[in-house]
């Protein structure tokens, strides 16, 4: 099944709560969470104790976006949101397994993110621990930005590198309808949407719910 998953750093800060109720009610499934810390990205977003807050109100399933330096000082606070699936860049740390494993341990979807520039070939060593690859198709840190048209081509070599494993391919960043159906096309089964959606919310709402299978 294909996911569309609103991210919520696109939403509107002053009506959270009325937002994510509506998009309950349109029947997404999972929130996308950026959380972001000023230094692994420039800008601050979501932090362990505002996604604990959102978790408590929100009924969609939490996906968290960990855009943060040192994750490993940090998941145990994720992990105490109850977020059912949590994300770790590749770049952010040279103990990314340790931090999977964290995941894992705690009964949560473990995610591996890599950035544009990032060799997809540098996920082997992950590749039976991780449940799903989320591939950046801008450079993190703010919304709004131009799809990377190369994107498409690293879907297909990512999925080729998966095989036969049960691992899920996500997409994040420039996304609208169009672009999200030719994700799905090379091999995403989620992809994450933020302007593109909150900005004519119900018409683009409506045409994305649309692409899900
Ligand atoms: C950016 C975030 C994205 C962002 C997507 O670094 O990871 O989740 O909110 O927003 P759009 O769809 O506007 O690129
Ligand atoms: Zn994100």
């Amino acid at each position: 099944m294909n996911q569309i998953l609103p991210s919520l750093f696109a939403a509107d800060l002053m009506n959270l709560k009325e937002e994510c109720d509506g998009l309950y009610e349109e029947g997404f499934q999972i929130l996308h969470v950026d959380m972001m810390d000023g230094n692994f990205v420039p800008h601050i977003a979501f932090g362990p104790e505002q996604i604990k807050s959102i978790k408590k109100q929100v009924k969609m399933k939490l996906d968290v976006h960990m855009m943060v330096s040192a994750p490993e000082h940090q998941i145990a606070s994720v992990l105490e949101t109850g977020a059912e699936m949590i994300s770790v860049h590749y770049e952010s740390t040279p103990h990314i397994r340790y931090v999977i494993d964290q995941i894992k341990q705690h009964g949560r979807k473990a995610g591996v993110v890599i950035n544009p520039g990032t060799d997809p070939s540098l996920l082997k060593p992950l590749l039976n621990t991780i449940d799903y690859i989320l591939i950046m198709s801008i450079n993190p840190g703010r919304p709004n930005q131009t799809f990377i048209t190369e994107t498409i081509d690293r879907i297909r070599e990512i999925k080729a590198l998966i095989g036969s494993r049960d691992i899920q391919i996500e997409v994040d960043g420039g996304v609208d309808e169009h672009i999200a159906s030719k994700c799905m096309e090379a091999g995403a089964s989620m992809v994450v949407i933020g302007s593109y959606l909150f900005a004519d919310n119900k018409a683009h709402l409506k045409a994305l719910k649309n692409l899900e299978k």
